[in-house]
Order: structure tokens, then C-alpha cells, then sequence
């Protein structure tokens, strides 16, 4: 029979990853907090009707992506309904605040989320069908103070907090407007008319959305067509006074702050629901898969999907991505525990576990190893593990002098077994 496996896409997480995962989920609630965002928690599927009309028919996502299934009637009381896994967690934020008539206590809501999303996309490194997002969101009435620039550049600085805090050093801010929807309805009519008489030269994918989604061609990687998309006419010669104004309040919030971004007039992004700011977050480090996360404001979602006027602004950070890129940081300083301790042959490992023993719980970190190996191989167990060994045989057991071996300076040294732990927490010179 074949071995069953996780679906592609799919993974298990183990320790000591899920420690890291922790950390990252603990960090983010501790920012979140002093921020004055509350958790939500929505179901993991929805009606498949809430993407169609909140991320947008045309995108990606919605036209190719989603795990989407007929879930059959039970009684005569039910009715066969189309069920969507979420691929994103803002749909289904909106759609909790407009049923739970959040915009009622007149207050601005500040929730955030962390957990699976679904998206049936190639998988290669940092992107997979089940990943996990950390998001949050600003949404209220206008009264609220929902549409003011401050709630964007509050959101980023909070993330570039986040970040800095996460220990995750080299990222960069992308920011872009993408106006109004009237502004992009002008916007994709100068496309098309600057696209029609170069896009046969393109690739496949932009011949195709020039038609549907001209903004999508922005997005294309292909080489041989960065000149032709450089040379496109811009958004941001397009926006109406008070997007521009808008913007121009974002970066001037963002400077006085210190938060340094980079202006980019190719980031359109691939949900229908932006309007003006949007952004990402970027670290070379990711490959193909550059963005630690996305956002940006949507002030006509909940009138989209049914609700009453209420503009808002989020993002979401691949947590998988985050978990990719502090690994990398880490695994160039892999923490090692202080000593492993290594018996001599089998006899000797009851006095071993009483040595590691002694050392715990003086509260050193300590490995211990196993005296059937042979010392060749206690050596390359110890190294991978460890910046000293502690080598216990008969002789030192009798002597009460143990051999230390640090593996960084490459010194051996014989230590009386009362200074041992002292020795040990020195650190390496
Ligand atoms: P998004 O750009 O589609 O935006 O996803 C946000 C982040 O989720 C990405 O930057 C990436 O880090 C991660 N991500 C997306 N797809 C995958 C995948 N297949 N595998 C691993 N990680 C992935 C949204 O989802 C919006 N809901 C963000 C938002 C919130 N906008 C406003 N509020």
C-alpha cells in the first residue's frame, strides 16, 4: 500500500519550529495589543458569494485559486449551497462586522486574526495551498475617523514595530496609491489605450489581461517585458486631488515617524477591493516569494458586499514566510546548548544523567549524549549540538577531573567537576 502523505502543498509543522511559530504568534498579540486591536476569529469557510463579490471575480484568487464545494443539503430546512475555504481572512472580517453591526457603536473596531488560509496555487518555496496569515484590521463609520490618512500610517508603523520586534532585520516598505475606483476606471482606460499597439510583443499572461485586467499586467515578471511595462503610463498621474492628498498625508505621517518606505508604481496588488494606499512588505531574502505581507485601504468593501458604508484599512503577513526568514537569520547564529554531555561507553551513563543533572539544575542547557556511540561520533553529536562537551569516563568519574573540549576556540581542558558548571557558562572569547 502506498505510504500516505501530506497533500501537496500541505505541511506538518514540528518542534522545534512550532517553538518559533509560537514566538512569532506571542510577539504579534503583545504588539497587537498595545496597539488596541481585539482578536476575531472567523470560520474557516464561508459562502463562496462573499469572495465573488469582495476579492473580486476577475482575480487570481477567485477565478483560480479557491477550494470550492456544492455542500449538499441535510433536511428539507437546508438548501444546497456553494462553500468556499477562506483564501483570505478581510471578506469575512467585513462580512462579521456588517452582520454583527459593528459600525453601530460608532467606534472605529481593531481586530486582528492568525490562521489558515487556503489557495490551490503552485506550491514552491514559501508559498503553499494551506498557509497562515496574521492580520488585522481598522473598519468603522466614516464618523469614526475610518478614512483619515493617520489610520494608514498608524497601521505601517505598527508593522514596521512588529517586524523590528520580531527580529526580522532588511525589510523593505513598498507603498503605492491605487485612488479611487473612478481614478483606476481612468487609469485602466489609459492602459489599454498605451497596451493595444505593443501588446502582441508580450507574454501570453498580459495578452490575456489586457483584456480582462489591465492593472494585472503591472504585475508580470516576465524579462522581455519590463521595458514595454516600464515605459506604461503611471497611476499616480492619475489620481484625483483627494487621493493624491491622501497620499501625500500617509508619507508625511510615515517621515515624521521614521518609518522609511520606497515608493513603487507597479504595486497594484492582486485583490479587487484596494482603493488608494496599498502596500507590501519585502525581504530579499524570500526568493521569488518576496512579500512578507500585503495590505491596504478598502473603503468601498462593505458597501460591496452589502453593508453600510464603512472604510477600512489591514494587511496580512505570511506567517510562513516570517517563520522562512527568522530561520534563515537564525540558522547563520543557531543558539547551542551550553554542554553535551558525553558518557564513555555504557557503563558510565547512569553517572552521566546524574552529571546532567547537577548541571540543569544549576541551569545550564544541557544535551546529553549516549555511551554506547563510539567517540568519533559523541564528537559530531555534540558539535551539532552544543559549544563544549563534557567527557565523562571511569578516569574521571574516579579523578572528579573532567575533559571540556570547546568547539569554538578548539581548547581542551581539564576541569575540577565542583568549577564545572562556572566553566561551562563562561562565554566563548
Ligand atoms: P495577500 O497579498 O493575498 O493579501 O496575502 C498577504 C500575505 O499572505 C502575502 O504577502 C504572503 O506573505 C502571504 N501569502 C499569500 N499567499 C500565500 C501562499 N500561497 N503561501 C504562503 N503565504 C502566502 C491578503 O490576503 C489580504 N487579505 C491582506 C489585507 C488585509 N488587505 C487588507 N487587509
Amino acid at each position: 500500500m502506498a505510504t500516505l502523505k501530506a497533500v501537496r502543498g500541505t505541511r506538518d509543522l514540528l518542534p522545534p519550529e512550532t517553538a518559533l511559530w509560537n514566538r512569532i504568534e506571542a510577539t504579534a498579540r503583545a504588539v497587537f495589543a498595545r496597539y488596541n486591536f481585539g482578536e476575531i476569529r472567523t470560520p474557516v469557510f464561508e459562502e463562496t458569494s462573499l469572495f465573488a463579490r469582495g476579492v473580486g471575480e476577475e482575480t487570481d484568487i477567485v477565478s483560480k485559486e479557491m477550494y470550492t464545494w456544492e455542500d449538499r443539503a441535510r433536511a428539507a430546512s437546508e438548501k444546497t449551497q456553494s462553500l468556499t475555504l477562506r483564501p483570505e481572512n478581510t471578506a469575512g472580517v467585513v462580512r462579521a462586522y456588517i452582520e454583527h453591526q459593528l459600525g453601530e457603536t460608532g467606534q472605529l473596531q481593531k481586530l486582528y486574526y492568525i490562521g489558515p488560509q487556503f489557495r490551490r496555487e503552485r506550491p514552491q518555496k514559501g508559498r503553499y495551498r494551506q498557509f497562515y496569515q496574521i492580520g488585522a484590521e481598522v473598519i468603522g463609520p466614516p464618523s469614526a475617523g475610518s478614512e483619515s490618512p493617520l489610520r494608514d500610517a498608524e497601521v505601517l508603523e505598527m508593522l514596521a514595530t512588529l517586524l523590528d520586534e520580531l527580529g526580522i532585520t532588511g525589510w523593505t516598505l513598498e507603498l503605492n496609491s491605487v485612488g479611487s475606483s473612478a481614478d483606476r476606471g481612468r487609469y485602466n482606460q489609459a492602459l489599454r489605450e498605451a497596451l493595444a499597439p505593443v501588446v502582441s510583443q508580450m507574454c501570453p499572461d498580459c495578452q490575456r489581461r489586457a483584456v480582462t485586467n489591465p492593472l494585472r499586467v503591472l504585475d508580470c515578471k516576465v524579462p522581455e517585458d519590463q521595458p514595454i511595462i516600464d515605459a506604461l503610463p503611471r497611476i499616480a498621474d492619475h489620481l484625483d486631488q483627494e487621493s493624491e492628498r491622501h497620499f501625500a498625508a500617509v508619507t508625511a505621517a510615515l517621515d515624521a515617524a521614521y518609518v522609511p518606505y520606497r515608493r513603487n508604481h507597479r504595486l497594484v496588488r492582486g485583490l479587487d477591493y484596494y482603493t488608494r494606499t496599498t502596500f507590501e512588505f519585502t525581504h530579499g531574502g524570500l526568493g521569488a516569494q518576496n512579500a512578507l505581507l500585503g495590505g491596504g485601504r478598502y473603503d468601498g468593501l462593505s458597501e460591496a458586499i452589502g453593508g453600510p458604508k464603512a472604510p477600512g484599512i489591514g494587511f496580512a503577513m505570511g506567517e510562513d514566510r516570517l517563520a522562512l526568514t527568522l530561520l534563515a537569520q537564525e540558522a547563520a547564529k543557531a543558539p547551542l546548548a551550553d554542554a553535551y554531555v558525553a558518557p564513555l561507553g555504557e557503563t558510565m551513563n547512569a553517572a552521566a544523567l546524574q552529571l546532567a543533572r547537577e548541571l540543569r539544575h544549576l541551569g545550564l542547557w544541557v544535551e546529553l549524549g549516549e555511551g554506547s556511540f563510539r567517540l568519533k561520533k559523541s564528537f559530531e553529536a555534540a558539535d551539532k549540538t552544543a559549544r563544549q562537551m563534557v567527557i565523562l569516563g571511569e578516569d574521571e568519574l574516579q579523578s572528579g577531573m573532567l575533559t571540556v573540549k570547546n568547539f569554538s576556540t578548539g581548547m581542551q581542558t581539564k576541569v575540577p567537576r565542583a568549577e564545572l558548571a562556572g566553566f561551562l557558562s563562561q562565554p566563548d572569547c
